[in-house]
C-alpha cells in the first residue's frame, strides 16, 4: 500500500509517517520544507504547497492507495492564515484529486476544536468552534465531507509528544513546581502523537469510509495533568497558582507579552479556548471499533519529556 501524507515534516505528520513505516506501507511525505523528516528514515520527501494552485497542480497524485491530509496550522498571528491553509488548501487539494479521478482513500485530520468546548460525540449535530482555527478546520472538513472521495475524518483534541514545541512552555513552568489550579471542572483530553498516528493506521487497514472519529487518550483536570508532568520529572516542590477566567480576561489585551516572556504559542484566541470550561472526548467509537491505544499516559509522558531534556529544552 502506498501512502501520501502531507504535513509529514511536523509533530503529529512525522509520527503518523512512522506509524505506516511500521506497518509496511510505503510513505511519500509532502510539505514545503523537510523539516523533522531528516530525522526519519524510509520516507520518499515531495515538496508541496497546498495553498499555492500551481503547486497543488503539478503535484503528482497518481498511484496511490491512500492520503492522510494531515498539513494544517494551529497557531498563526494572522487569523486570515488559519482560512487560507486549513480551508482553502483542503479544499484546493480535493478538487485537484476529483479532477484527476482520485480512487484511493482519503484521511483528513480535523480537530476536537470543530466542536467548540464540551463533552464531544460524533454524533453532534451542533458544531459550534469558537477560534478562527476552529473555523478554519470545520469549513475544510465540510469540504471533505461533502465532497465525491472516499473519506474518514479523524479529530483528536490536544495532542503531546515527542517534536512537539507548542507546549514546551507549560512543561517548564511544571519543572519548577508551578501548578496552574483552574477549578476541577475545567477538564481537557489529551492524546499522544504516537497513539493519534496508530489510530491512523488502523483506520487506514479497517474497510471504513465516509465515518467521523474522535481521539482521545484520557480526560484530565490542569492539575491533574501537571501532577502527572511533575510525577514523570520527579518534581516534588508545588506552587500552586490559583487561576480563574477573570484572569484571564484580565491579561488578555497583554496576551502578546506572554507569547514572549513563556513562549506559548498563545493568542487572543488560545485564551477563549483556556476561559471554556470542558474540551472533552466523551465518545469511546474507536474503542469499541477494536482501536487498542499502544500507548499508557505515564509511557506516553516519560517519552515526551525525555525528548525535551535531550533537546535541552527542559
Ligand atoms: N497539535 C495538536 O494539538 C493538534 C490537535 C488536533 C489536530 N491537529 C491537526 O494536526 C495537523 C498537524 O498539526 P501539528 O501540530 O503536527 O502541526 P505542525 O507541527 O505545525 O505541522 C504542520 C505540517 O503542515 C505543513 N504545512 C503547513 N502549511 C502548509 C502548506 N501551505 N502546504 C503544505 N504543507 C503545509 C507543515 O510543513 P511546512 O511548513 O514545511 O509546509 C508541517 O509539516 C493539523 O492539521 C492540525 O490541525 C493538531
Amino acid at each position: 500500500m502506498r501512502v501520501l501524507v502531507t504535513g509529514a515534516s511536523g509533530f503529529l505528520g512525522s509520527h503518523i509517517c512512522e506509524a505506516l513505516l511500521q506497518e509496511g506501507l510505503q510513505v511519500v511525505g509532502a510539505s514545503r520544507g523537510k523539516g523533522v523528516l531528516s530525522e526519519i528514515e524510509g520516507v520518499d520527501w515531495r515538496f508541496l504547497d497546498i495553498t499555492d494552485a500551481d503547486s497543488v497542480e503539478n503535484f503528482d497524485f497518481s498511484g496511490f492507495d491512500a492520503i492522510v491530509h494531515n498539513a494544517g496550522i494551529t497557531f498563526s498571528r494572522k487569523p486570515r492564515r488559519y482560512l487560507e491553509v486549513n480551508y482553502l488548501g483542503t479544499k484546493l487539494l480535493i478538487d485537484k484529486l476529483i479532477r484527476v479521478g482520485y480512487q484511493g482513500r482519503f484521511l483528513f485530520i480535523s480537530s476536537l476544536s470543530v466542536h467548540g468546548p464540551g463533552r464531544a460525540r460524533e454524533d453532534d449535530i451542533r458544531l459550534i468552534p469558537i477560534t478562527p482555527y476552529g473555523v478554519s478546520k470545520l469549513l475544510g472538513e465540510q469540504e471533505v465531507r461533502a465532497s465525491s472521495l472516499d473519506w474518514v475524518v479523524l479529530r483528536p483534541p490536544v495532542i503531546f509528544g515527542e517534536r512537539d514545541r507548542a507546549l514546551v512552555g507549560l512543561y517548564k513552568l511544571m519543572a519548577k513546581g508551578v501548578v496552574l489550579s483552574w477549578k476541577p471542572e475545567k477538564q481537557l483530553t489529551v492524546a499522544y502523537a504516537k497513539n493519534v498516528a496508530a489510530a491512523v493506521a488502523f483506520l487506514l487497514k479497517r474497510d471504513v469510509s465516509r465515518e467521523v472519529y474522535l481521539i482521545g487518550d484520557v480526560t484530565l483536570s490542569w492539575e491533574e495533568f501537571a501532577q502527572k508532568v511533575m510525577e514523570t520529572l520527579g518534581v516534588n516542590r508545588r506552587v500552586v497558582l490559583p487561576l480563574r477566567n477573570w484572569m484571564v480576561d484580565f491579561v488578555a489585551p497583554w496576551v502578546g507579552f506572554l507569547r514572549l516572556i513563556l513562549r506559548l504559542p498563545v493568542d487572543r484566541h488560545k485564551l477563549e479556548e483556556v476561559r471554556a470550561n470542558q474540551w472533552v472526548v466523551e465518545s469511546r467509537k474507536l474503542i469499541e471499533e477494536g482501536f487498542n491505544p499502544p500507548f499508557e499516559l505515564e509511557e506516553a509522558l516519560s517519552r515526551t519529556l525525555s525528548w525535551c531534556r535531550s533537546k535541552r529544552l527542559l
